[in-house]
């Protein structure tokens, strides 16, 4: 039987685990023609939703596109496992409901120290397997207040993976919510703002033919290919219309629910084992 709640320093943590990441929601200015771009991208279809923002779904995938200001992401949202567990897990945080075309009724969000909503539903759409495989996996925001992220965070039940340390200071945090090493984390930086989402291949030739597909596209490579230090995993990312990150990855790490985080020095090799690397802070 699941357990509904865990205790923390004496907070009651509501069971977040299993849960992954199911989709987003990134806005600009025009939105039809990043949701055009996302298309072109990932290969995969295009459609409007009855709210006027637009859905790109494929393999894995979804992105919602809505008019708002550029490269902001205003909601990402999790998929948990069946009713049973998102009903036990709104009983365990204080929400409020939200409704999504993506999501089953009864889907419901909360609010991060930086404004950001994260959503808690069950799907309720029957993917189509088609194009390449990437499945999204990832968001990573950059916040002026990363301690109190990693509190907020680690509250809805996310388990840190690993944190990276300047001196004393903390610069950046992974969690998880499933055996996979982060669907989650956050950067120090001077201002606050969603930094990139990631989609998982299933290998490394996958990130051959996704970099193939880039060079077909004409779209540089803006960082990599590389393997990060944290998740262990291959990488190379490239840059939508708005500047906002996109990161195909292979091999990511796998950890132990019950694993405790590890730690690393601040430094371009924790991010790029390979080379250089983008420092936020
Ligand atoms: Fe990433």
């Amino acid at each position: 039987m699941r357990r509904s709640l865990c205790v923390r320093m004496g907070q009651m943590i509501p069971e977040l685990w299993p849960a992954r990441l199911h989709h987003l929601r990134r806005d600009s200015p025009k939105p039809e023609p990043l949701a055009q771009f996302y298309g072109e991208l990932l290969g995969d279809r295009v459609a409007p939703l009855p709210d006027g923002s637009w859905l790109i779904a494929g393999r894995g995938r979804r992105l919602v596109i809505g008019k708002g200001t550029a490269g902001s992401v205003p909601y990402f949202a999790l998929q948990l496992q069946d009713s049973i567990h998102l009903d036990a897990y709104r009983r365990g945080c204080k929400a409020e409901p939200f409704s999504s075309a993506l999501f089953e009724e009864g889907a419901f969000a909360v609010t991060d120290p930086d404004g950001r909503r994260i959503v808690f539903g069950l799907s309720k759409e029957i993917e189509t397997p088609v194009g390449l495989s990437a499945r999204l996996q990832h968001f990573v925001c950059a916040t002026q207040r990363l301690p109190e992220m990693l509190e907020f965070y680690r509250g809805l039940g996310m388990a840190e993976s690993d944190r990276v340390l300047e001196g004393d200071t903390l610069s950046a945090v992974f969690l998880r919510s499933d055996p996979e090493h982060h669907s989650f984390a956050a950067f120090r930086a001077p201002e606050s703002r969603p930094d990139h989402h990631c989609y998982e291949t299933s290998g490394w030739l996958d990130i051959r033919d996704w970099a193939d597909r880039m060079a077909r596209l004409r779209i540089p490579l803006w960082w990599g290919p590389g393997r990060h230090g944290p998740g262990n995993n291959l990488f190379f990312m490239i840059e939508d219309p708005d500047g906002h990150k996109v990161e195909f990855s292979a091999e990511l790490e796998l950890m132990p629910k019950d694993m405790p985080h590890r730690t690393w020095p601040h430094e371009q090799r924790t991010l790029n084992l390979w080379g250089s690397a983008w420092m936020r802070s």
